[in-house]
């Protein structure tokens, strides 16, 4: 999880980290620390628990911004770098907060992921009568490389994390400065991600380029085993083995205005609004001359046809999603589609093999159940294609084929604009499944995707008629004690995704369920005054699944429970059974979900809102899950 910001070059290190720091919040936020090199050997560490500002808090201060000039190292230095976390070894305090140094204070690391073997290596630095610390799995990095460098001085710093991470097992990204070396810091990356930014007479190294794209657009992507030293001047890119590794340069071609709050009070607020847009750019060139095409394609049209099962594997609200695309690639490929949470596929050892597709969804595309569902799939033979947000992460190329949505930067903790992007994305998956399988002619596909392109207009109506509605709802609902969901066929992952929205943001307890499961034993929670929210199917696209949840409306109302009914315009027959209706456009049934999710997002930030909680930052989360 934890954001990962270093910085050399000519600018005061403290402000370029805290800012950095600043947009990388969002993947982690349970401490913050920075440490700083000077040119006169000093290590300055300064750390605190809980968000950014309180570290801000305790951080020298200088007058003048960006000034290199001060009594403390922290306001000479050029050269630090940067942490903000999201513990998995050892409490939130100040004393388990990144940097973390060795017994001399000359290293100092941060990191990113869990270093599985820490005991052992604790245990054997305790024996030669080092103190550690702290309780994280980090501290032994510094430690080892304190010692590694002491062994070999003329080797330096990059030498000494060769040898360290070489001893390490699990997952990370470690940055590692120190104080005989103010001109550098160095770097190395498994399976956690690491960017590098080139600027002029400066270099950065980040989780995220959000944290140095006020500075250079210009970026390299470390890949797996790398390590990396920086210095003002450039970077060089090793593997484990001091060998020179192959690297990737691209260019960050979106606005920083994407990721700031464009005068919401939230991120989320906004991310919700701008989901007409990210639709149409998820669509948008992917019909060419007549054909679905995806992003990235390693698997010829022969190897797609022998596909004859589809799994879907997904977390959180990515597997909300990628219940979606079962309904419409069965119902357009004529193929078997299972879908599953990524952390329960790869233990249940499932039967795949060349035959098989496995569809990863992810939006940052380095979750680490997925990716691991990922790997699983491919050590199996199986073809893996990745819907991902985040160009170039892990999931995506460590897949065979790839689809992008483009829904710009989600800072967000709560998955919104990337929910509908990646339903809109599934969709196209499932068109060019059927083009290539020769279940669908290319008219038939091009008819499904102008329905497709239809959506964002159609959420542009519902985002113009049930913002101001809902957030007045949600404030008179807000001190309810828990709130149901129902739906049904493609509204019944919408009803989980709602429940899920609430949980994570409202801290409610929030339940979605199957309407058809109601009398089945959920209908027992229902008490007087208890809200539920009823996901209507359309009465025209789906006249008999409507009179069912008709039913079910009448039953719970009967028990007592207030109706909040997400329904179709012009749906009148709902409306007497309906406390509160909420209105959505008239759309095809696999679009439904679309429309009718946004009242829901809306919903659940408000109530959260309404109970004094930080809408984009929910406690105990973090935007990025990179620890199994
Ligand atoms: C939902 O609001 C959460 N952010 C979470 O469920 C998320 O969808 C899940 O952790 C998967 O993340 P990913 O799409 O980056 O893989
Ligand atoms: N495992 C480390 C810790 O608990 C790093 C966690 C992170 O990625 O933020 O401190």
């Amino acid at each position: 999880m934890c954001g990962i910001v270093g910085y050399v070059g000519w600018r005061g290190a403290q402000e370029v980290l805290v800012n950095g720091l600043r947009r990388l919040e969002y993947r982690g936020y349970d401490s913050a620390g920075v440490a700083v090199v000077d040119g006169k050997g000093g290590l300055e560490v300064h750390r605190a628990a809980g968000p950014l500002d309180n570290l801000v808090a305790v951080l020298p201060e200088d007058g003048a911004v960006g000034s290199v000039s001060g009594s403390s190292a922290a306001l000479r230095a050029t050269t630090g770098m940067g942490h903000t976390r999201w513990a998995t070894h050892g409490p939130p305090t100040d004393r388990n907060a990144h940097p973390h140094r060795d017994a001399t204070g000359k290293v100092a690391v941060v990191h990113n992921g869990i270093i599985e073997n820490f005991a052992a290596l604790r245990a054997e630095l305790e024996a030669e009568g080092v103190e550690l610390a702290s309780d994280t799995d980090t501290e032994v990095a510094a430690h080892l490389v304190a010692r590694a460098f002491s062994a070999d001085p003329d080797g330096g710093l990059t030498a000494a994390v060769r040898a360290t991470v070489a001893r390490l097992e699990g997952a990370f990204t470690l940055v590692f400065t120190h104080a005989d070396r103010p001109d550098e810091i160095v770097a190395a990356r498994r399976s956690s991600p690491l960017v590098v930014g080139v600027g002029q007479g400066e270099m950065f190294v980040a989780s995220d380029v959000a944290a140095f794209i006020d500075h250079t657009r210009d970026a390299v992507e470390l890949g797996q085993d790398q390590v990396v030293t920086l210095t003002a001047d450039g970077a060089v890119v090793t593997d484990f083995h001091g060998e020179t590794a192959r690297t990737r340069p691209f260019h960050v071609d979106w606005d920083i205005a994407a990721a700031e709050k464009g005068g919401h009070d939230f991120f989320m607020l906004k991310e919700i609004e701008e989901q007409p847009a990210s639709l149409a750019d998820t669509l948008r060139g992917h019909l060419v001359d007549g054909r679905v095409v995806l992003d990235e394609q390693r698997l010829s049209d022969q190897e797609l046809r022998d596909i004859d099962k589809v799994f879907v594997v997904a977390c959180g609200t990515a597997y909300h999603a990628g219940l979606l695309a079962k309904y419409a690639i069965e119902h357009w490929c004529r193929i078997p589609v299972e879908v599953e949470v990524a952390s329960e596929f790869r233990y249940r050892d499932p039967v795949l093999d060349r035959s098989t597709l496995v569809v990863a969804i992810s939006q940052s595309g380095e979750t680490a159940d997925t990716l691991e569902a990922v790997r699983h799939a491919r050590e199996q033979k199986a073809r893996v294609l990745a819907i991902c947000n985040t160009n170039g992460a892990q999931i995506p190329r460590e897949s065979d084929a790839v689809l992008y949505t483009h829904a710009g930067p989600e800072v967000g903790v709560a998955a919104t604009k990337t929910f509908t992007a990646q339903v809109i994305a599934c969709y196209l998956v499932g068109l060019a499944l059927a083009q290539t399988f020769g279940t669908k002619y290319a008219d038939e596909v091009a008819r499904e995707y102008a329905e497709l392109e239809s959506s964002a207009d159609a959420v542009a109506r519902v985002l113009e008629a049930v913002v101001e509605p809902t957030r007045a709802l949600a404030r008179d609902l807000a001190p309810s004690k828990a709130v149901l969901f129902l739906g049904r066929h493609v509204g019944f992952p919408v009803a989980l995704e709602g429940a899920l929205k609430l949980k994570e943001l409202a801290y409610m307890h929030a339940e979605g369920f199957a309407a058809g499961e109601l009398k089945h034993g959920p209908i027992a929670l229902i008490e007087q005054d208890l809200p539920v929210v009823v996901v209507m199917p359309s009465p025209k696209g789906r006249a008999i699944l409507h009179q069912k949840l008709l039913s079910n409306i009448r039953e719970i109302q009967a028990r007592g429970a207030r109706t909040i009914v997400v329904a179709e315009e012009g749906d009148e027959t709902v409306r007497p059974f309906a406390e509160h209706l909420i209105e959505v456009p008239a759309v095809s049934t696999l679009l439904q979900p679309l429309v009718a999710s946004i009242p829901l997002q809306v919903f659940a930030a408000e109530v959260a809102r309404a109970r004094g909680y930080d809408v984009d930052k929910p406690r105990n989360l973090a935007k990025s899950v990179t620890v199994e």
